[in-house]
């Protein structure tokens, strides 16, 4: 049985590789997760061959608690920094006189922007990974390193000394980065900054399953051991390739300050087509030797220099701060800019985020400000151009009421949002939670947006989503801008949103604190609404990822009387209030024998949901696109080059809409 188990490991920790590092997968998921659910089974009925470094352990678990801080067997330095070309070719001339008139040879490569790790191998096998910290010490953060997918926990088998450090940087990769903020933006929760930001939370996160669901990933370029395998940088990285890291792969070997200033000017635009953030460049001595000869200062090593790319940013006027209540009753403030243009956008507003932020900045009315595009996707307001402040102007205030409904605002203690709380007599809260409800990915009510919504609350017809179950054909088309069409289309989706399943009802119901995730897995595990409504908050918290927040949250919702009647109302109008048999995809033989590429962003479900439709009608998602594909599942915004691949093989692309007709 050892043997087996063996074997299962090997196996998935090639598979592994080859899918999160070479972006090659040779099997499909279905058939990866066949195997891991044997080796699973095989590890629980034979703990004597527990090995913490099994790719079961991946999935992370929440042992750890607070993390032990561990002294670095080197210290992790950091990087001279320089700003411009000219001082590159400074520190250049630096090396060529260190070097005595040596020949040398220089590595250029990404300064990534994310959070530094440093992981120690020993007989091929992940021992500890520690976060750089002051320098000196650091945390040990191995449990959630575990968890993140590109980083091998056991090597392909290779020249790897019998111990070694590897330095890397941990990243949340662009895509991951806009698909979580935009999660937490919907859920009205606190945006992450940057992908940097991102990344090094996460790290830090004390539960290794939410750090598993963040999808990170982690870029390595520094090789420390007594016993490397060669006497150069570049080929101790092409080693680390080997043997299973993800290196820096633009890392490219430069004979002159010539070659230096044109891998500058080359990437210094090209980066932004990286998958994964970077601030700048770093140069590097490519010879072990010649690196030892030049040796450190107190700071930094002298073989090596970072230059920072400028940080795109524009100082523009303030024209005025408006203040948003939302969905959630959260007031946002908002600081209304002449616009200015930033990374090739124009911008025109940037959140302020909160009173706090709002004050530490001590913004004035008509000051200058400075933006930045650090994430090049939110621009944040940085700071006041003092010198152009006028003498007798103001301070912005933030609000003390509504600004929608007048209510004086109320502030949770430990939280920095000041909130209005008249949940159900202020416009905006309530129109938002009725075009919530019918969104696309709540019950799919189509004809009911932003702007229907608020017809429907102005003209007395609607207050709640549970009001929406009482329209008729009569008191619809006696609206105005409302034909008999528009009435037929919105009545047609309240009749198929009775079909749709118990987890989307649970979201579609704007319980604070429970985004999409949240609520699938609530319902999931809860199975019922009547449950869910009777349920402690012992019992609540016991729900698996459910937290004491999010317990609160669910258990004050389920007492509010006005929740109660809705709830009620919905169940009576036959909506699905428990978890059917076939909520989940129907398994069947459709795509039997198909390839299936997913690309682009969807409306219906998520990328996650497709690919498991997919395995359950028969069919394999494979991660690009090849002559063996049968179609791309294309949903909005598809990559211009995967689209140029599709067309030049011949691929036919399938709508979302037309895919789930298929099945
Ligand atoms: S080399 C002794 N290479 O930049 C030199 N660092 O200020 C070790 N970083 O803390 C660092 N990309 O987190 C190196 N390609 C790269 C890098 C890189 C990002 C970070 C790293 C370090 C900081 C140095």
């Amino acid at each position: 049985m050892e043997n087996r188990i063996k074997q299962l490991r090997d196996e998935l920790n090639r598979h592994n590789h080859n899918y999160y590092v070479l972006n090659s997968p040779e099997i499909s998921d279905k058939d990866f997760d066949l195997m891991m659910k044997e080796l699973e089974d095989l590890e629980s009925r034979f703990p004597e061959f527990y090995d913490p470094l099994s790719p079961t352990q991946r999935v992370g678990s929440d042992l750890s608690k607070g993390f032990m801080h561990v002294t670095h067997e080197r210290p992790m330095l950091s990087l001279a920094n320089t700003y411009s070309i000219g001082e590159v070719d400074e520190w250049f001339d630096r090396v060529r006189k260190g070097l005595e008139g040596e020949d040398f040879e220089i590595t250029g490569e990404m300064k990534y922007d994310g959070t530094s790790i440093s992981i120690t191998y020993e007989n091929g096998r992940l021992t500890r990974a520690v976060t750089r910290g002051d320098g000196t010490q650091g945390d040990d953060v191995t449990r959630n390193v575990m968890t993140i997918r590109s980083i091998p926990l056991v090597l392909q088998p290779g020249d790897w000394p019998q111990k070694f450090e590897i330095r890397g940087e941990i990243l949340m990769p662009w895509k991951v980065f806009d698909e979580i903020n935009r999660e937490r933006e919907y859920n009205e929760e606190p945006l992450f900054a940057n992908p940097r930001n991102a990344a090094s939370g996460t790290l830090k996160t004390q539960d290794p399953r939410e750090v598993a669901r963040r999808r990170l990933d982690a870029i390595f370029y520094y090789l420390l051991s007594d016993d490397l395998p060669a006497d150069n940088h570049f080929d101790n990285m092409m080693a680390a390739k080997r043997w299973g890291f993800k290196v820096t792969g633009e890392i490219k070997i430069l004979h002159s300050v010539d070659e230096v200033n044109d891998y500058i000017e080359f990437w210094d635009s090209e980066r932004k087509k990286l998958p994964v953030a970077t601030d700048g460049l770093v140069f590097k001595v490519n010879s072990l030797r010649q690196q030892l000869n030049l040796g450190y200062t107190a700071k930094s090593p002298r073989w090596a220099v970072a230059y920072k790319f400028n940080p795109e940013n524009a100082c523009t006027r303030l024209r005025f701060v408006s203040f948003e209540t939302g969905r959630m009753g959260i007031v946002t403030p908002v600081a209304n800019l002449e616009p200015v243009l930033l990374s090739g956008t124009v911008v025109k507003r940037a959140s302020l985020h909160n009173a706090d932020i709002m004050r530490e900045l001590d913004i004035h009315e008509n000051d200058w400000l400075y933006v930045e595009k650090g994430g090049e996707i939110i621009p944040k307001i940085t700071g006041v151009e003092l010198d152009k402040r006028l003498p007798d102007s103001k301070p912005v205030q933030f609000v003390s009421h509504c600004p929608v409904c007048g209510t004086p605002l109320v502030k949770q203690q430990g939280d920095a949002a000041w909130m209005c709380p008249n949940k159900y007599g202020c416009r905006p809260q309530i129109t938002g939670r009725i075009e919530h409800f019918c969104a696309r990915r709540m019950m799919n009510i189509d004809g009911i947006g932003e702007e229907t919504a608020e017809l429907l609350y102005d003209k007395g017809l609607a207050v709640s989503y549970a009001d929406l179950y009482d329209l008729t054909a009569d008191t619809l088309s006696a609206l105005d801008r409302f034909g008999e069409k528009s009435a037929e289309r919105i009545l047609k989706g309240l009749e198929d949103s009775r079909q749709v399943p118990f987890e989307r009802v649970v979201y579609a119901l704007s319980i604070p604190n429970i985004g999409e995730t949240t609520a699938k897995r609530v319902a999931k595990s809860v199975k019922s609404m009547a449950r869910l409504m009777e349920m402690s908050l012992e019992e609540l918290q016991a729900i698996p990822d459910v937290g004491p927040v999010v317990a609160q949250c669910i258990f004050d919702f389920m007492r509010d009387p006005i929740n109660i009647s809705n709830i009620s109302r919905l169940t009576a109008a036959g909506l699905q209030m428990q978890v059917s048999a076939d909520s989940i995809a129907s398994a069947g033989n459709a795509l039997e024998g198909k390839t299936i590429v997913i690309s682009g962003t969807f409306s219906h479900h998520s990328r996650e949901e497709y690919k498991e439709m997919i395995e359950a009608n028969g069919g394999k998602n494979s991660g690009s696109v090849s002559k063996k594909t049968s179609f791309v599942l294309a949903g909005e915004n598809m990559g211009p080059a995967k689209l140029e691949k599709c067309k030049s093989l011949g691929i036919p692309l399938v709508s979302e809409d037309e895919f789930l007709k298929m099945l």
